[in-house]
């Protein structure tokens, strides 16, 4: 966060810098929680502050040792890379003997090199990080290039000299105590946008930072520097040139970013879920079961020439990607590979002009994935982004996107985005279908119909949570737990066990069902969980009656089984210690209902072991670095 503030007769206007900082780190303490900092600006002189641990942390610190007033300031909140999360690598960074400071996201990758270099000129450093390494090197630019002149440029110019030496990604935010009323950033691959106020401008990794003050943003650039006083927002790229942002309108709800009168976001944003597929459906199909996903903005020709398909995502929307290739095969008839983007990047994939590669990204900021299709895009596919936020990064640089309407999701364990992302990937995978003719549109049209049904049953499930709430609290001494389930069920299975790993810290495994006899199948003992996703007993008769006999395979050797199966199969009973029944659904959208009760089940069990389930250990919201 950076502002510059409003102020009358040069003294504070109702709040001031600190005011405004810790408000918008509050909101954007999801991106990274492990350690936190502010600095302002007043009398020419820079204070700071800062404290290892969550933001409350600082805030104890704060009190105890009150910051100045003051109009200008920058805040930060890490989530580590270079160095443990300790108060001495926290940011903000010091230099220029304590007149400037500095906060950085992403990673510096010559930093190494540079600190040789500096260190050659006698500087030291109090900490590990690659950030300070940037500190000292801006400070070493304004004092020993620019000789501390603060007339032309000053800091803005020393910017822009420091960036044309750093590799890597990096967002920068820098004050100096010479120049009071001025906040100065930097921005290459990684997120910062700004807000435009009156008589006082904002800066923020997103705009969730200051939507309580302004909702009029502005989109930077790749490779661009901006400078912000109360007044003025001055854009230039590294080599000074003047540039523009993209001035649009934040119709987000500051109110839809709170909790909403849930105990987490998590549980809100898991309650959210009805809504998020009926939202993410919202206006895409005509009254006659035409699909009309125009905003696409991808030539219609391209996309009948498509031979394959490859989708890249990380982390749960990975999951929603598996989920995505049984649709799409299955409508459309086109190979469908699904990768890690990380893994994709790196091992000389076959790609070319008839590839569509989809990514599904939640913050449409994941380095990993956003590495991955500028990789797809060099090699000559069409690009695609599935994402649930508006002008990020990777919807940006895609050649189409197609936006799932989740709403803001705050809680780091993916929920509604995590449904709206396969809903978007069904209206792709028909959409497609509809247009190569691989299906009639009678059919495109039923399959949309028992889509619009799904939100009613979501919410079925979720009127009906008491009985997997109960299972969850009285399983929080559990040490491991597995899930069970095939096809579009194995990739609700794996979703399910990342969940409680991510939550609950428990060791837990999604294994497609018919693997188990394979390997895993050691390590069942007497007593040991197991969540099985069976599929709907109507339809694909033979998937539901193999997934009923791995069942009975756990059983037999001592587990505890769960089961998730559809209401009216008798079936299951016979084997299951516990049977949650979901409503019926044709076996390819059947993720939408299976997954809520195990993100349920997760939630509950973290909450029983006192665990904070918005912001787990070591974890971040967006992960910006590769
Ligand atoms: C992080 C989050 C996960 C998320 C993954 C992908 O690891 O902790 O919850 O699934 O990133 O994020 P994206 O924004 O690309 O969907």
């Amino acid at each position: 966060m950076g502002y510059v503030g409003r102020s009358s007769n040069g003294k504070i206007a109702g709040y001031g810098a600190l005011d405004v900082v810790l408000e918008g780190l509050r909101r954007l303490e999801y991106r990274g929680y492990d350690s936190a900092g502010v600095a302002v600006v007043a009398d020419g002189v820079i204070s700071s502050r800062k404290k290892s641990g969550k933001l409350n942390n600082l805030l104890v610190e704060l009190e105890e040792n009150p910051l100045p007033d003051s109009l200008t300031g920058i805040g930060h909140t890490r989530w580590a890379t270079h160095g443990g999360p300790s108060d001495q690598n926290a940011h903000p960074h010091l230099a220029d003997g304590g007149k400037l400071a500095l906060i950085h996201n992403g990673i510096i990758e010559n930093f190494a090199e540079l600190k040789l270099e500096l260190v050659g000129k006698g500087v030291t450093f109090l900490s590990e990080t690659d950030t300070e390494v940037a500190a000292a090197l801006l400070a070493d630019i304004f004092r020993s290039k620019l000789n501390g002149d603060v007339s032309d440029g000053g800091l803005t110019r020393a910017m822009q000299l420091a960036c044309q030496r750093l590799e890597g990604a990096f967002t920068l935010l820098a004050v100096h105590a010479d120049q009071p009323d001025v906040v100065v950033a930097a921005r290459r691959n990684s997120p910062l946008v700004v807000g435009l106020g009156e008589g006082e401008n904002f800066l923020g990794s997103d705009v969730s930072g200051f939507i309580d003050h302004t909702r009029r943003a502005v989109e930077l650039g790749q490779d661009q520097i901006v400078t912000i006083t109360a007044d003025t927002v001055e854009i230039t790229d590294f080599f000074g040139a003047p540039a523009e942002g993209k001035e649009y309108h934040v119709n987000w709800d500051p109110e839809s970013a709170e909790k909403g009168g849930f105990a987490s976001f998590m549980e809100k944003e898991i309650h959210d879920q009805p809504d998020a597929v009926a939202q993410t459906l919202l206006g895409r199909s005509d009254i006659h079961g035409r699909l009309t996903l125009d905003e696409l903005r991808i030539d219609v020709e391209l996309l009948k020439s498509v031979n394959k398909i490859i989708v890249l995502a990380c982390g749960t929307s990975a999951y929603a990607g598996q989920v995505a290739k049984y649709a799409i095969e299955h409508w459309c008839r086109i190979p469908t590979e699904v990768e890690l983007s990380h893994e994709f990047r790196y091992r000389d994939p076959i790609v070319d002009g008839n590839t569509l590669v989809v990514s599904i990204s939640q913050s449409g900021e994941t380095m990993d994935t956003l590495m991955a299709v500028r990789y797809a895009k060099e090699q000559g596919a069409k690009t695609l982004s599935i994402c649930n936020t508006n002008g990020s990064t990777i919807p940006r640089e895609s050649d189409a996107v197609l936006y799932t309407h989740a709403g803001p999701e705050i809680a780091v364990a993916s929920t509604k985005a995590f449904l709206a992302q396969i809903t978007a990937a069904y209206l792709l995978g028909l959409y497609l279908a509809q247009l190569r003719g691989n299906k009639f549109q009678g059919e495109i049209k039923d399959i949309l119909a028992d889509l619009g049904k799904i939100p009613a049953k979501i919410q079925r499930i979720l009127d009906n949570e008491g009985q997997i709430k109960d299972l969850g609290r009285s399983m929080a001494d559990a040490k491991s737990v597995l899930f069970l389930g095939r096809h579009v069920g194995f990739p609700v299975a794996m979703e399910g066990a990342l969940k409680l790993k991510e939550l609950a810290y428990i060791h837990a495994e999604g294994f497609a069902a018919g693997e188990l006899k394979h390997g895993p199948i050691a390590l069942i003992e007497e007593g040991q969980p197991v969540f099985v996703v069976v599929p709907s007993p109507r339809g694909r008769d033979s998937l539901h009656s193999k997934v009923v006999s791995n069942i009975q395979e756990v059983r037999a050797r001592g587990a505890k089984t769960i089961v998730i199966a559809e209401e009216g199969d008798e079936a299951v009973k016979a084997y299951a210690e516990h049977v949650f029944y979901i409503p019926e659904a044709p076996t390819l959208l059947a993720p939408l209902l299976a997954t809520v009760p195990l993100q349920i089940f997760a939630l509950e069990l973290a909450q029983a072991k006192g665990y904070d389930v918005d912001q787990p250990r070591n974890l971040a919201k967006s992960v910006t670095v590769e």
